[in-house]
């Protein structure tokens, strides 16, 4: 896999696993194990969130088992050109209410998107592919996999091995680097938006 951090260079000083992690799509196809897989979802329980929620549920199917298939078929034609290397397909369900006062909860989403980025990062540092998708059918998601109605579906992603970039289809092919990022200033202001 390529090593973003011979590519990636920050601006200012930060962990290099920041940089380290990516969205690589070649995947050999090998299994993880279930330490490996027990790590990555470890490092999502230990994200912050709003009154300790834990609004995230993740749902996954693992290749050469009986679930594999159902998730697969979430996935669109984009998405499934590469997925079919993986090794485990994951489905993030976001609870959308409190859980003592059933009120709605404005931030369940990013409380999950917090819990992806941990998993993200463990997965860097164990040289392991975690990729996120939008791309699958939401509704479909949320009833082949029996989700119920006080609970979003939040997102998708893709965890394997490192494969050899070589055996993409094309144009995937191309795109198999790691991407760089605006200047950090233009996302900041001091202040009203400014923008
Ligand atoms: C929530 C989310 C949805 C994404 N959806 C897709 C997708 O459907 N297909 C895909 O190939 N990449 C998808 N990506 C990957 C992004 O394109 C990628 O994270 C972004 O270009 C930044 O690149 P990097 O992750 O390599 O730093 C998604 C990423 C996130 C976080």
């Amino acid at each position: 896999m390529i090593d973003a951090r011979d590519v990636r260079k920050p601006e200012f000083p930060i962990e290099p696993l920041f940089v380290r992690r990516w969205s690589p799509r070649a995947m050999s196809g090998a299994p993880i194990s279930d330490a490996e897989m027990l790590t990555l979802f470890e490092a999502a329980r230990w994200a912050p969130s709003t009154y300790n929620e834990q609004e995230w549920r993740f749902l996954y199917g693992r290749r050469d088992t009986p679930q594999w298939q159902t998730f697969f078929d979430l996935l669109v034609e984009g998405n499934r050109a590469w997925c079919d290397k993986a090794a485990m397909l994951v489905v993030i369900a976001s609870k959308k209410t409190f859980t003592q006062s059933g009120k709605p909860n404005p931030v369940h989403l990013f409380d999950c998107g917090a819990a992806f980025e941990n998993l993200a990062l463990q997965g860097a540092a164990m040289g392991l592919v975690v990729h996120g998708m939008m791309g699958f059918n939401f509704s479909m998601a949320g009833q082949s996999l029996a989700i119920p109605d006080d609970f979003d579906v939040a997102a998708m992603f893709a965890v394997g091995k490192p494969g050899d970039p070589a055996d993409l289809p094309e144009p995937i092919r191309a795109r198999e680097n790691p991407s760089d990022r605006r200047p950090v200033r233009q996302s900041i202001c001091e202040g009203k938006f400014s923008f």
